[in-house]
């Protein structure tokens, strides 16, 4: 890729998010080793930009722990072989401002699993340290974009770690810069918003962007109805003023990048595995699932539904599988580690009570696979099952559908995710009613060639037409058009 230094006249696109796309990882010899991370985020990005259309440098935060004295070595190959800017935060302000505030206030709130500021034992889940923190990771992240920022350049900030980017780098930057923010969650209800002790002031950072983009039209209309009983706002569907700025509001579902999951299909290795697999599941039909193992990815309601599947339709008895991929996410949080525990115990409940020697109904995979072993997975499996309890979008939907050009697979995705109001094709249903999911996989099995050819296509049409390039090039060149046309310029 073409890289800042390599074309220091050309206007970049600076995107800023809190996960890059490799991640860092330090091997016993004590070399480091980059690995690709995985999210929806990351995934779609990575394959929306285009270095021809406008040079790009990445900001964000490698993972892993990198030793003081390597920072500055690693941050120079990065940067010069991947455009990528590394943010090292210390253990301590990591622990704090990722676990503590992004992923144990934020994450919950926003996908309707309110926080609960005093928890029954007396622990607090909200704390001002956390937030301490969260302003500081912030701060941080605003030095390293100032550090590679030239004159003309366009900032993109992704997500909810860094809802304060906006007004800090605002400060620092002239009206004309073009700052755009993009939301990869869930914009919840007001009622569920104001729960936050800080809602001012995150909303306040979030406003100083030009562009606010969401997944959904539901996500954006919780956003501006915040900003009026919060901020006691004006707003109208197109955004919203604060301070003599005015804040653009869009809608910009994302997507996912169609060819790599054609062209990953048709490498021979790929083939061959699909053929194993086909043997592996010659007597069985394949359920499949992928998820990180997340609260809000309702994996253990999908078990649930499997047992009832089985209970209620014998027939499926050693007929069919779930292979479950939960890929280990968040560990070092609390709940994550609570729904390890209760998935391991649940397929162990099923498997112990609908096994044998020659059949496990349940697969559980609980790590991430490679990309190839995926897309093979994907092929050979009969039906997909998502079953979100909130998701801002979903693009295992996605994949899954550029994965079954050949068998027209059946979609069963959850009512909650974003994708859902899109993929008209998919069976829609609500997780939380396991009788109805269980039902649903029993159509699933049993629909018809034609009726699954016909949903098929819907959503391949879809899934091919809004792709994650479409997605960046609408919300950049909305973002960039907003420097030219007078009626939407901010009022001052
Ligand atoms: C979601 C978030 C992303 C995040 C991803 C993986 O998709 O919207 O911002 O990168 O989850 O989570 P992690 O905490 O591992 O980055």
């Amino acid at each position: 890729t073409e890289t800042a230094s390599e074309d220091e006249s050309r206007p970049k696109l600076i995107i800023v998010s809190n996960r890059l796309p490799i991640t860092i990882k330090r091997k016993s010899d004590g070399q480091h080793e980059f690995t690709v991370s995985s999210g929806g985020l990351v995934s779609a990005l990575e394959g929306a930009l285009d270095p021809q259309e406008m040079p790009s440098i990445w900001v964000g935060w490698p993972g892993g722990d990198v030793d003081p004295d390597d920072q500055a070595h690693v941050a120079a190959e990065l940067v010069a072989q991947h455009a990528l800017v590394p943010v090292f935060l210390s253990a301590e302000l990591h622990e704090m401002y990722y676990n503590g505030f992004c992923n144990d206030v934020l994450w919950p709130l926003f996908h309707y699993v309110p926080l609960q500021v005093v928890t029954l034992d007396g622990e607090r889940k909200f704390d001002y340290k956390y937030w301490a923190a969260y302003t500081t990771a912030n701060q941080r992240f605003a030095e390293a974009v100032l550090s590679v920022y030239r004159r003309g350049d366009t900032i993109w900030v992704q997500d909810y770690h860094l809802m304060l980017l906006p007004a800090l780098l605002r400060r620092k930057l002239r009206h004309t810069t073009r700052i755009g923010f993009f939301l990869h969650t869930p914009f919840p209800s007001s009622e569920v918003y104001r729960i936050l002790p800080v809602r001012r002031e995150i909303l306040e950072g979030v406003l100083a962007a030009d562009l606010i983009g969401f997944h959904t039209f539901d996500y954006a209309r919780h956003f501006l109805s915040v900003c009026t009983r919060i901020l006691g706002l004006e707003s109208s569907h197109r955004g919203v003023e604060f301070h003599g700025h005015f804040a653009h509001v869009g809608i910009f579902p994302i997507g996912i990048d169609p060819n790599l999951f054609l062209r990953t299909l048709e490498l021979p290795l790929v083939k061959a595995r699909i053929e194993e697999l086909r043997n592996r599941f010659s007597k069985e039909r394949v359920l499949i699932g992928v998820d990180r193992l997340d609260y809000i990815k309702g994996v253990p309601h999908k078990l649930l539904a499997f047992e009832t599947l089985l209970k209620k339709y014998p027939e499926w008895n050693e007929k069919v599988v779930l292979v479950q991929i939960a890929v280990p996410s968040r560990i070092e949080v609390e709940e994550y580690r609570k729904l390890i525990a209760y998935t391991n115990e649940l397929v162990g409940r099923i498997n112990g009570h609908f096994g044998s020697v020659e059949y496990a109904p349940i697969m559980f995979i609980n790590q991430s696979i490679p990309f190839e072993e995926l897309c093979a997975l994907y092929h050979v499996a009969d039906v997909a099952v998502i079953t979100s309890i909130r998701d801002g979008m979903n693009l295992v939907s996605y994949e899954y559908v550029m994965c079954q050009r050949e068998k027209c697979g059946v979609l069963i995705l959850s009512e909650f995710a974003g994708s859902a109001q899109s993929l008209s094709g998919a069976i829609r249903v609500n997780p939380w009613n396991i009788e109805e999911l269980a039902a649903a996989m029993h159509e699933a099995l049993t629909m018809s060639d034609r009726e699954r050819e016909v949903k098929h296509w819907k959503l391949y049409r879809y899934v091919t037409t809004h792709t994650a390039s479409y997605w960046a090039a609408s919300f950049i060149s909305e973002l960039r058009q907003l420097r030219d046309t007078p009626g939407l310029q901010p009022s001052t």
